[in-house]
Formats: C-alpha cells, structure tokens, sequence
C-alpha cells in the first residue's frame, strides 16, 4: 500500500525533461534517461532473466537484508527470486543505459543477488571494472557459476556483509555505486555515508527502491539534504545521486 500511494504522489509531482534547466541534468535526462535506442544488449539481458525465469534450482537463502520480509523460507526458487528480488528488466536497461552514458570504468555494487544489475551493468562496458558484494555464499555461489558462461572477466565478487566487506574494500574511488540491498533507513544511511569517501567529483550513487517502506523513503530524503550532495534524479524504482560542486543542489522527479 506504501509502494502504491507513494507511485501516486510521484506521477502527480514528476515531470519531464521541460523545465529542467541544468544542462548537465537535462542530457543526463535526455540523452540517457530517455535513449531510446535498442540495444542488442537488451535482448542478452532479456534473455539473461528469461533462462532464470525457469529454472528450477532452489538455493538456501541466508538473507541478511530486507528481503526476507517477501518470502518466508530460507529456500528460495530461482524462478521467483528473479521475479521478486532482483532488478527488473526496465531498470537493468536504465543500469545498462547509465554505465553507457556516464562511461562508468569501476562500480561498486551492494548486493549481488543473481547477478541482474551487475550483468547490466557489465556488458555495457566491458572494459570496466565491477565488484559487487553479496551476504548470501549460496545466492552468490549459484551467481558465480551461471555467469561463468558469459565470461566477463572482469566481475568480482565478494562474499561478505556490506558494512566490513566495505571498509577493506583496496579500492579509493568509484565511478558508480550501485546500492540494492538491506532496504531499511538506518542501514542505507550507513552506507551511504561509508562510501562517501569513495566518491570524487563525478561519482554517481544509483539507489534502488527508495520507495520501498516508508524508512527506505526516509533514508532518501535524508541523502537529498545531505551537504555533500548537490543534484539528485528520482526516477521511483532508481535514485541517482550526483556530487558535483559545480551544479547547484536541485532535486528531480523524472518519469521515465
Ligand atoms: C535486492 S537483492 C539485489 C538485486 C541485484 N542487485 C539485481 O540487480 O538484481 C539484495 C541482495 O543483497 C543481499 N544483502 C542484503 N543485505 C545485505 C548485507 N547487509 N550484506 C550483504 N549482502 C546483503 C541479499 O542477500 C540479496 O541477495
């Protein structure tokens, strides 16, 4: 009921490219946002889900996030997990559509799961370089060996929670981080300031389901008044994150 109320207020209150005046903002809406070019990657990502969509594999999930609030057991199906807790097809193709335009070369991902986003987000460029984390050794052990036949080398993964998992991370600075996992307002308030020393000028954050419970909201407009923030871009499903000095801080509703 949260999720569908909160969809209401945002198609009420967002807009279009029109009256966006921020030239960085609108190429970033126009040009990315709303490219409708049709990869031919659209139809590996497609795929990507299709095949996940009937497999038959069950895994013991050890959920150390929000998810579990979805699906009571621990053993989880494949099939529904990619229905239920990964990206969707639309917003794997805005993550692919973002690693393009930006020109993302190292991304951070908070929370693997079977690989959706960070698939998306690989075959966009291939010569960037991807970690992404994931609590679940089994969730990640099935990940590891579905993509194994892609051969995307340069993924890595880390089995691990996010909060110590991020502080020996070797890596300075990302281009991307990409926050999709343990949906709840303290812990994404956490991680986010944790990985703030990561950033550099044109460092973006993706946020997923920010519209997720209401803390998740929270969580949100916390980030948004931050001081270190200047533009964001909410899109409902993804929230994009800029802090470049040189924009004044403006915040975007974008219907995409
Ligand atoms: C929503 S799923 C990620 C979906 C994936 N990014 C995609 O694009 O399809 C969230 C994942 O984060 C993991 N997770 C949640 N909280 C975590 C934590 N505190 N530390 C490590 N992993 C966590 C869960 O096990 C789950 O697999």
């Amino acid at each position: 009921m949260y999720q569908i109320l909160s969809y209401i207020k945002f198609i009420l209150s967002s807009t279009n490219q029109h009256g966006v005046h921020s030239p960085f903002v609108y190429n970033f809406v126009t040009k990315c946002l709303y490219n409708r070019t049709k990869y031919d990657a659209y139809k590996a990502l497609y795929t990507y889900r299709k095949k996940l969509k009937k497999s038959k594999t069950k895994i013991e999930v050890i959920d150390l996030g929000e998810g579990s609030k979805l699906l009571k057991t621990n053993q989880r199906r494949v099939s529904k997990m990619i229905r239920n807790s990964s990206s969707s097809f639309k917003n794997a193709k805005l993550l692919f559509k973002t690693t393009k335009y930006f020109n993302f070369k190292t991304i951070l991902e908070l929370g693997t799961s079977l690989g959706m986003g960070t698939y998306a987000m690989a075959i966009a460029d291939t010569s960037s370089k991807i970690i992404s984390i994931e609590g679940c050794p089994n969730t990640l052990g099935f990940t590891n060996s579905y993509l194994r036949q892609y051969n995307l080398k340069h993924l890595s993964f880390i089995n691990g929670d996010f909060q110590s998992t991020i502080q020996k991370l070797n890596e300075d600075k990302f281009d991307c981080v990409f926050i999709d996992g343990h949906h709840n307002k303290k812990s994404t308030i956490n991680y986010f300031e944790s990985l703030l020393s990561k950033t550099h000028n044109n460092t973006v954050f993706v946020f997923d389901d920010i519209y997720w419970s209401k803390g998740m909201t929270e969580a949100w407009a916390y980030i948004k008044a931050h001081p270190s923030v200047s533009v964001t871009v909410d899109t409902f499903h993804l929230g994009y994150v800029f802090f470049r000095k040189e924009q004044a801080k403006e915040h975007f509703k974008i219907r995409v």
